[in-house]
């Protein structure tokens, strides 16, 4: 059977930005965000993201489109009977580590579209605390947990048995451009709150004083995590692309479109976290805890709008989870369909069940989930990243890859990159120890 592909440049930028956008810009950079200490920490995110993620998303795509293969065959391919298969390989069981504690957040956001479609969120007179302790209790019921994780996972398995162009494309053409429009009308309407100027200034002021080695390496993972890269995924949805789509352009929306958004979930939700007087480094709970309180204040005098606001947000919340998590998938199923010849269905179920397992396991323990959540960013996909350069950079055919790689991108990939990651992970540890 041929290979399916995308259908266009649209498409396929459509399908890479649905894989990067998602709980990444929403969930998690807003508590980076508090944790770190505000605009500095952004500052260093936006950075690395032009300069070191765009070169590095551009290779590991150039990985993919030139060889038509996912993961393990691609590294197969270009590099045969060497170490390289195992990069390939890596790249198979780490989509699958992040999955499972994705999934675990997944499950929360389904659980949040339940709470809003059962109207938990129209008491205007609910307090922070009141929000914060349902989600405290939401994570304190491990059984809740592993169910909403496990729905989570079916939808998952749906999308990915239907294949790329009838599940994922069609998917994320319509979810995107919604979520777009509800988070710009929450930015509004959290900026409009009392002391929300607080917020605004935490967000472009920065303290160039909170900037160490630990700040810089979980800026960098961020960036690395929101854009999916080190991974594989981006690797094998290059190799649906045809071989006439443009690679930098490719990787430059991409970028731009995961940086929109994780902007504006921060000017979202930062606001309104300072005029509610919720603590910024609160932690993974924080969109949790801040947004109920967001949208049953927005409907005082009219309830219906707030729980109209919460089911869309919710809605749109769990379909940009999705758009990413079937990317994670599919970077595991490719292997099996690619190089076992497996069929898609058995593949997606393999994939399932490891997943299904493991974030059963995140689910009961925290310190797992916190583990698995910091070592996916700070060190496997940062780690991953780092092998694809060098790949790129070093073992590939020079000439060969100055067909599709603009010469400075391909300067920075060989020289800059390695350099700036393997610098950042030696302060990293000089300072922790
Ligand atoms: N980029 C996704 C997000 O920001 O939610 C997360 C992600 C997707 C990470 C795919 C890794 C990956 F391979």
């Amino acid at each position: 059977m041929a290979r399916e592909s995308f259908a266009n440049r649209t498409t396929a930028i459509l399908a890479m930005a649905g894989s990067a956008i998602g709980l990444g810009n929403i969930w998690r950079f807003p508590y980076m965000v508090g944790q770190y200490g505000g605009a500095a920490f952004i500052l260093v995110y936006l950075l690395a993201a032009i300069f070191i993620c765009v070169p590095i998303f551009i290779s590991e795509a150039y990985i993919g489109k030139s060889t038509q293969l996912s993961t393990f065959g691609a590294f197969e391919k270009l590099a045969p009977n060497t170490g390289w298969k195992w990069v390939g390989l890596l790249t198979v069981i780490n989509p699958i580590i992040i999955l499972s504690f994705y999934s675990v957040v997944g499950g929360w956001s389904l659980a949040y579209l339940f709470k809003s479609l059962t109207l938990s969120f129209t008491d205007a007179s609910a307090t922070q605390e009141a929000h914060g302790a349902v989600f405290g209790a939401l994570v304190g019921n491990k059984w809740a947990g592993i169910a909403w994780l496990t729905g989570f996972l079916v939808m998952n398995f749906g999308v990915v048995t239907l294949g790329v162009s009838k599940g994922i494309e069609k998917f994320t053409k319509i979810t995107t451009p919604i979520l777009f429009v509800l988070m710009v009308a929450i930015v509004f309407y959290s900026l409009s709150m009392p002391g929300a100027k607080a917020g605004v200034d935490y967000l472009v002021k920065p303290d160039f004083s909170k900037i160490n080695g630990h700040v810089m390496l979980s800026a960098m993972g961020q960036a690395f995590f929101s854009l999916s890269l080190g991974m594989g995924t981006i690797l094998t949805y290059a190799s649906y692309m045809k071989k006439e789509e443009n690679l930098v352009s490719t990787g430059v929306y991409t970028v731009i479109f995961d940086l929109m958004f994780a902007l504006i979930a921060g000017f979202a939700i930062m606001p309104a976290v300072f005029a509610a007087g919720i603590e910024p480094g609160a932690g993974p709970g924080l969109i949790f805890e801040t947004l109920p309180y967001i949208f049953s204040t927005m409907g005082r005098d009219f309830p219906a709008l707030s729980a109209g606001v919460a089911i869309l947000f919710f809605t749109a919340v769990l379909f940009a989870a999705l758009t990413s998590s079937v990317s994670m998938l599919e970077a595991g199923v490719a292997y099996f369909v690619d190089h076992k010849k497996m069929a898609r269905g058995k593949a997606t179920a393999i994939v399932f069940g490891c997943c299904w397992i493991f974030g059963s396991l995140c689910c009961v323990s925290t310190r797992l989930f916190d583990f698995c959540d910091r070592l996916t960013s700070d060190f496997l996909m940062t780690f991953g990243s780092l092998l694809y350069a060098v790949f790129v950079g070093w073992r590939l055919k020079k000439a060969d890859v100055l067909q599709e790689i603009p010469r400075p991108i391909y300067f920075m990939v060989r020289w800059i990159i390695p350099l700036v990651i393997i610098a950042i992970f030696i302060s990293n540890l000089v300072m922790k120890g």
